[in-house]
């Protein structure tokens, strides 16, 4: 999780042409949502759709949940009327959290999107989650995620695009995702390295929801710390699948106590039922109970 520790457990996308869906992310129980600009709206309908998004946003309503916007490419013709769409709307406090920029092919992308809206007078606020989407995006995943540490980037996410990839690498999506979990991994690793969170693809099969929530704890297990959706059905698995037990939290609570007893302020190890715990392990308690206050406080 980034500093501020914002739950990104579930993250719906939907079309931004679509106004039923953007008036139903107002009530679902996903922590964001990202509303699509890009490969979800059809050339003709992208002028129509930016207006509706930001009509929606300006009437507000979403409350805890995260609202992003995936803007067109930075290749396409729509680029900079999004970006400059969003960022004045940002600096009214009536914008996205943040924008979400596809095909991100390496950290110079993310620079001139980062020197753009301040151009543009965008609020430091507004943040920039990127698409890790190709080919080359995966091999510069450390370097797109490192770009975090310089502030101009805005970089806060990356959210990778799992369709983009299998269609660009013959790679199929199978169940398990045998083909592609060194991708996935490297990308929980250089998202680890930059400070950054970082969210799986999605599941296409939204009616599959055995198959979906099989997933999501493929995903957990790898570290991420949500993934995207298509469907609100989707919601409530994913963040079963990405909320820490009850359980776990409890024994995180009991590890933080014994060892901030004064008897073990001067150890580094300890036994408990047989087990041992370093001080490290207190430390992922810690970011367990700080994810379930967080979830908990969102609700
Ligand atoms: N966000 C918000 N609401 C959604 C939604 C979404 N992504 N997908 C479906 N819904 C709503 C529908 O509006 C409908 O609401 P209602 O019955 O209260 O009016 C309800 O959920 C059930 O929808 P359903 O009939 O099962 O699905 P559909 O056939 O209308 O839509 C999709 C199926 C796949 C077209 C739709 O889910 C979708 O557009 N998903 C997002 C696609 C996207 O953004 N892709 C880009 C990134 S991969
Ligand atoms: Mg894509």
């Amino acid at each position: 999780m980034s500093p501020a520790l914002r739950p990104r457990r579930s993250v719906l996308y939907m079309p931004g042409a679509n106004a039923r869906a953007l008036e139903k992310a107002r009530s679902l129980d996903c922590d964001g949502v990202i509303i699509d600009l890009e490969d979800a709206v059809a050339p003709d309908a992208k002028a129509g759709a930016r207006a509706l998004v930001a009509e929606a946003l300006a009437a507000g309503g979403f409350g805890h949940r995260e609202v992003v916007v995936r803007v067109n490419g930075a290749d396409t013709p729509w680029f900079e009327d999004d970006l400059a769409a969003f960022a004045a709307t940002a600096a009214t406090g009536a914008g996205p959290d943040a924008v979400l920029i596809p095909k991100v092919a390496d950290p110079e992308t993310l620079r001139v999107t980062g020197r753009r809206l301040d151009g543009l007078g965008a609020p430091v606020g507004l943040k920039v989650w990127a698409m890790i989407e190709t080919p080359l995006a995966v091999l510069k995943a450390g370097e797109i995620a490192l770009a975090a540490r310089d502030p101009l980037s805005r970089l806060a996410v990356l959210v990778l695009g799992t369709n983009d990839l299998s269609k660009e690498t013959g790679a199929r999506i199978v169940p398990g995702r045998a083909p592609m979990q060194a991708w996935l991994s490297l990308c929980v690793l250089a998202a680890r390295a930059g400070g950054v969170d970082v969210l799986d693809g999605v599941w296409n099969g939204f009616r599959d929801l055995e198959g979906f929530a099989r997933e999501c704890v493929e995903a957990a297990d790898l570290g991420f710390d949500g993934k995207t959706l298509i469907h609100p059905t989707q919601i409530e698995p994913c963040n079963a699948a990405f909320s820490p037990p009850e359980k776990e939290v409890d024994e995180a609570r009991m590890l933080i106590e014994v060892f901030d007893r004064p008897e073990n302020a001067a150890k580094g190890v300890l036994q408990i039922e047989g087990r041992m715990f370093e001080r490290m392990h207190a430390d992922i308690a810690r970011k367990t109970v700080a994810l379930a206050e967080a979830i908990a406080a969102r609700n």
